[in-house]
């Protein structure tokens, strides 16, 4: 697929995807390897929503990922993995090893039963086995779910008995920086609720003891010598599901978005080449997990559609040192790097000294993603990162699009502190107004809607499509709402400022704040609690929570422990409230609403100017809330 280069081509193919939307994504289709045309572009309609991207079209992503490339680069390595210990030896894997990998587990997946259609999770460290896995999965048209390793047993089980999971995939254990957490204990705990899971497949990581129950769960490497290396994959439609990737909103339990074949393949490999000006030699790296939509798009399927080497980390930014990152940029010369702001402002608080210690010339480029980044963190990345002259590419997008829509392309777009700058080719955002008009011209502000398709765009919630209605598509009828607040500046360029629902981003991790109240709310002694994000310094949100307790609750620091140990239970580390305070009234409405303005404004340190607070039941509350605000 050729890429654009130049900024007046960047126009110019803007003005094409308006003008002839289905001609500008059918050109870009038509560079892929498909097994039958097909037979229309797009059929679309916001109010259902119905999505459909090259109807009637059969492939097989893994084709277009995998044997496509065996020609003429199959010596060419696809994966470049380091291990947690930087002591251990660390792995390429070409592609046409990567080929005959995908294929074996493809097989083993089949020997267990799996079928065209079904589901099967993933729960596994950042090894090559889990993007293997991910592989085989769309190798013969199962749909994969990958959980992120570190949510808790509670979470698992939700989200494989959400999509009636078959097969669940994980290994004995996993290293993370100085810790060693045994994956199959938390699987096997998960799995006592899980009734349709058949088989557990277990790959060797850490060799720790572990329990296997016979006759549902077999080792990795047992399997893969019953089978062979070699497996035509599936024909798959393209709007045939690809995977399923659960996500949080506002209100409720996280939300499997789904991803169809066909647009999502087009789309992932035409962001990736364009925003990062990938080039044919290029090392990239994305230091994301697998288990968030930045690792399905940005490490495993643009990359390796484009044919990219592509550096795969299994370890954390401060282990063994917080100059791990510049490390591995040195070792394998890594000429484009993808991370959060989170990591940037967690290693910028080590100083200098770790990045001047490393040859970063090899840089070009420099990505974020998963919120926004402030001008304090650009600047430090821009100067002792990318010693000014590489292109940061500030890139917006969710797990619902699917890839990235709004950012610069390297090298190519001006660059702006804190801007995610112009869309990409294809994509319309608007900004609109309360009222869901939409607001034109420059130096304005709204919420950020997109209102015409693009390729990879969420297809529906699994089993509940009613609910992908209304959540993206009714509150502003017959537009796409993001969940975003944006301005767009007075040269057009567009800057998020952060989420207008109830949905926190804490480290680039979102979350809704009722799935943080419901983990709460399972400790015996909690009455009721209310969440709110406020500004952290290294997460960009923290997670504040006011909790009411039963009366008479005594040793409030015993129980300031239980309770995160309760939300550690039912979701995971990465949801632990930062601050708890102990109330004994929340601020309601009259018709019993919390209102979380008041205690947003209270957690970011507002004691005066908290709005209208006419309509609440009990207004003494607030002041009692302030007196003890931590
Ligand atoms: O609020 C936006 C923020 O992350 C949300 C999407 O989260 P998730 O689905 O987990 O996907 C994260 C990785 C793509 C968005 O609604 N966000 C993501 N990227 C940016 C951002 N906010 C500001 N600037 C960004 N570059």
């Amino acid at each position: 697929m050729k890429k654009i280069d130049s900024f007046s081509e960047y126009k110019n193919e803007y003005k094409k995807s308006l003008d002839n939307p289905e001609l500008f994504w059918a050109e870009k289709a038509s560079t892929f390897q498909w097994r039958s045309k097909w037979n229309k572009v797009l059929n679309w309609d916001f109010e259902s929503p119905i999505i459909e991207w090259f109807i009637g079209g059969k492939l097989n992503i893994t084709e277009n990922c995998l044997d496509r490339h065996l020609k003429s680069n199959g010596d060419k390595v696809a994966i470049l993995w380091e291990p947690n210990d930087p002591n251990d030896s660390s792995v390429k894997i070409t592609y046409s090893e990567l080929h005959k990998k995908v294929c074996e587990f493809a097989n083993v997946l089949l020997n267990h039963g799996a079928k065209k259609g079904d589901r099967i999770c993933l729960y596994m460290p950042m090894i090559p086995e889990l993007t293997i896995a991910t592989l085989a999965c769309a190798r013969i048209g199962a749909i994969h779910s990958v959980v992120f390793a570190g949510f808790s047993a509670k979470s698992l089980a939700d989200r494989i008995n959400d999509s009636s999971c078959n097969i669940l995939i994980t290994t004995d254990g996993s290293y993370r920086g100085n810790k060693q957490i045994c994956l199959k204990e938390i699987a096997d705990q998960a799995l006592v609720f899980c009734k349709t899971i058949e088989s557990c497949i277990v790959f060797k990581r850490t060799g720790e003891e572990i329990s296997m129950k016979s006759d549902r769960d077999f080792w990795w490497h047992d399997e893969v010598l019953k089978v062979s290396d070699f497996l035509t994959a599936t024909e798959m439609d393209s709007e045939d599901p690809l995977f399923i990737l659960y996500t949080s909103g506002s209100t409720g339990k996280p939300k499997g978005v789904q991803h169809n074949c066909g647009g999502y393949m087009v789309y992932a490999e035409y962001s990736f080449r364009n925003v990062f000006q990938y080039n044919e030699n290029d090392i990239y790296w994305c230091t994301a997990d697998i288990g968030w939509i930045t690792g399905h798009t940005y490490i495993v399927y643009g990359p390796l559609l484009s044919g990219s080497t592509s550096v795969m980390f299994e370890g954390v930014p401060t282990f063994p040192d917080p100059g791990r990152f510049w490390e591995i940029c040195e070792k394998y010369r890594v000429n484009i790097f993808y991370t959060a702001p989170t990591a940037i402002r967690a290693l910028q608080a080590y100083g200098t000294s770790y990045p001047k210690k490393y040859n970063l010339s090899s840089l070009k480029t420099l990505g974020s993603v998963g919120e926004p980044i402030n001008e304090e963190a650009w600047h430090w990345y821009n100067k002792n990162i990318g010693n000014e002259n590489c292109s940061i590419v500030d890139t917006w997008w969710q797990t619902e699009t699917g890839g990235i829509l709004i950012s610069p392309l390297s090298h190519i777009t001006k660059t702006k502190p804190t801007y995610a700058t112009l869309p990409l080719p294809g994509i319309q955002p608007c900004l609109v107004d309360e009222n869901g008009d939409e607001i034109s011209g420059n130096g304005v502000e709204g919420n950020l809607c997109i209102k015409f398709p693009w390729p990879s765009m969420i297809r529906t919630i699994y089993g509940d499509h009613k609910r992908c209605k209304n959540v993206y598509f009714s509150i502003y009828p017959g537009k796409y709402f993001t969940g975003d607040g944006c301005k767009r500046d007075n040269d057009g360029f567009y800057r998020i400022t952060g989420r207008v629902d109830d949905v926190i981003n804490v480290s680039g991790h979102r979350m809704g704040t009722a799935e943080v109240e419901n983990g709460i709310n399972e400790h015996p002694l909690v009455i009721e609690s209310a969440v709110v994000g406020y500004p952290h310094k290294i997460k960009g949100q923290g997670i504040y929570a006011y909790i009411i307790l039963e009366k008479n609750s005594t040793s409030v620091d015993e129980l300031r422990m239980q309770i995160l140990e309760t939300v550690v239970k039912e979701i995971g580390s990465i949801a632990k409230p930062d601050k708890i305070q102990f109330v004994t009234g929340l601020p309601k409405t009259r018709s019993g609403k919390i209102m979380r303005r008041i205690l947003r404004k209270i957690a970011e340190g507002e004691t005066s100017n908290l709005g209208d607070t006419s309509t609440l039941l009990d207004p003494l509350v607030i002041d009692q809330i302030i007196k003890n605000s931590t």
